[in-house]
């Protein structure tokens, strides 16, 4: 029969922290607070660790069932809670003063986050793009052992890379002469040619050179035609404007244009969650950063990188799905959106919603 501290193995966990300023004969206060807060979110990333893998595992395949699809929202969803949890845990740490923590601040040196292999795992998992990190060198702070664990537990596909392959795989783009990218090219240029022909009314009606705007409507065009044809959106990949594949960015167009058909309306969501957990992230990162700021001011972090310049360059270079979020400056207005031919119309709804 399970004893309750048994089975949460307390007495593992609440002898788990050991003050270094105890140990210098110098007890702070504030370094047990320092520690629980540290090894809570440590706690925290294992179980985001757990629901991201199982994330990945799901969309992995050749074939996504719409229950996974479910499923795989539900996962995204906690994980998207748990990062909000712990973004506001930073206030708890924040109880302590800057003057508290420089009591033994010295102590911990070298230690610092940044040799937490939890974090390099996750930020690996998720698809952080190597080439834009900020130090190309970040594991060389963690110990070998460390080292070879990441390695080993980050060599299978990432959250990136199996939201692209489930993306690739999404049915109704295409059916018999129907190819969505045709119909929405179309809709993209009668859209352009609207908000020129807008543009000139204005003009004429308020005296205005309308030579700037016209240009700026004419860049967005090009950017927007460059995601339908397979050569710029080689060149888009290779000056690293885009990431994703271009059939998954076309299904993404796909799903969010028709996002109230009930078989893409969980799809939908889950492409939002993905979003939501970029930013999450990234919230992650700017609270940090403000808190440490606040904490050490300028000063190098014990970690040895340049502290809050490095953690403010993380926060706005390494995000995973820039390719996701950016897209809604593609969408266009419901009033040109092009009608799906009837045959895939039916397709999209529910089996009983078909009949009759
Ligand atoms: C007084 C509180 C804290 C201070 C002053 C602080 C300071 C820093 C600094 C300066 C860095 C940059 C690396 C370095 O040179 O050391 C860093 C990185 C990091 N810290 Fe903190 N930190 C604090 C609390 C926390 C907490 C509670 C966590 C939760 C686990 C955490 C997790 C991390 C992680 C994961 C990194 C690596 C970030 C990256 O490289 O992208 N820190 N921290």
């Amino acid at each position: 029969m399970a004893y309750y501290s048994d089975y949460l193995a307390l007495d593992s966990l609440l002898n788990a922290q050991h003050p270094e300023s105890d140990k210098h004969g110098h007890a702070a206060h504030d370094e047990m607070l320092f520690i629980i807060t540290h090894q809570t979110f440590e706690l925290w990333f294992k179980q985001v660790l757990v629901e991201v893998g199982t994330v990945i595992t799901m969309l992995d395949r050749s074939y996504v069932p719409e229950a996974d699809v479910a499923l795989c929202l539900a996962r995204v969803q906690r994980v998207n809670r748990i990062m909000e949890h712990l973004v506001n845990q930073f206030a708890l740490i924040e109880t302590m003063t800057p003057g508290d923590f420089m009591d033994f601040r010295a102590y911990l040196n070298p230690a610092s986050g940044f040799q937490s292999m939890q974090w390099r795992i996750l930020e690996r998992t998720l698809g952080v793009p190597e080439n834009k990190r900020v130090l190309k060198h970040y594991t060389e702070a963690l110990s070998e052992e460390h080292r070879a664990a990441l390695d080993a537990a980050t060599n299978g596909p990432t959250l990136f890379g199996s939201i692209q392959r489930w993306l690739e795989q999404i049915p109704f783009m295409e059916s018999g002469k129907y190819a969505f990218w045709d119909a929405y090219k179309a809709a993209v240029l009668a859209m352009l040619e609207n908000d020129r022909a807008e543009v000139r009314t204005l003009a004429v009606a308020e005296g205005n050179d309308p030579t700037d705007a016209l240009a700026q409507i004419d860049a967005n065009g090009r950017g927007f035609l460059a995601l339908f044809e397979a050569e710029s959106y080689a060149e888009l990949v290779a000056n690293g404007s885009r990431r994703m594949s271009q059939r998954a960015t076309l299904a993404t167009l796909f799903i969010s244009t028709y996002r109230e058909k009930p078989l893409l309306h969980t799809p939908y969501r889950l492409i939002d969650a993905i979003i939501e957990l970029d930013k999450v992230v990234s919230l992650w990162r700017f609270r940090h950063t403000l808190m440490v700021s606040r904490m050490i001011g300028m000063r190098v972090g014990t970690g040895g990188s340049s502290g809050h310049e490095y953690l403010m360059q993380t926060a706005l270079r390494q995000r995973v799905f820039d390719d996701l979020t950016s897209l809604s400056s593609f969408l266009v207005p419901s009033g040109v959106r092009p009608e799906l031919p009837e045959e895939i119309a039916t397709r999209l709804q529910f089996v009983n919603e078909t009949r009759g």
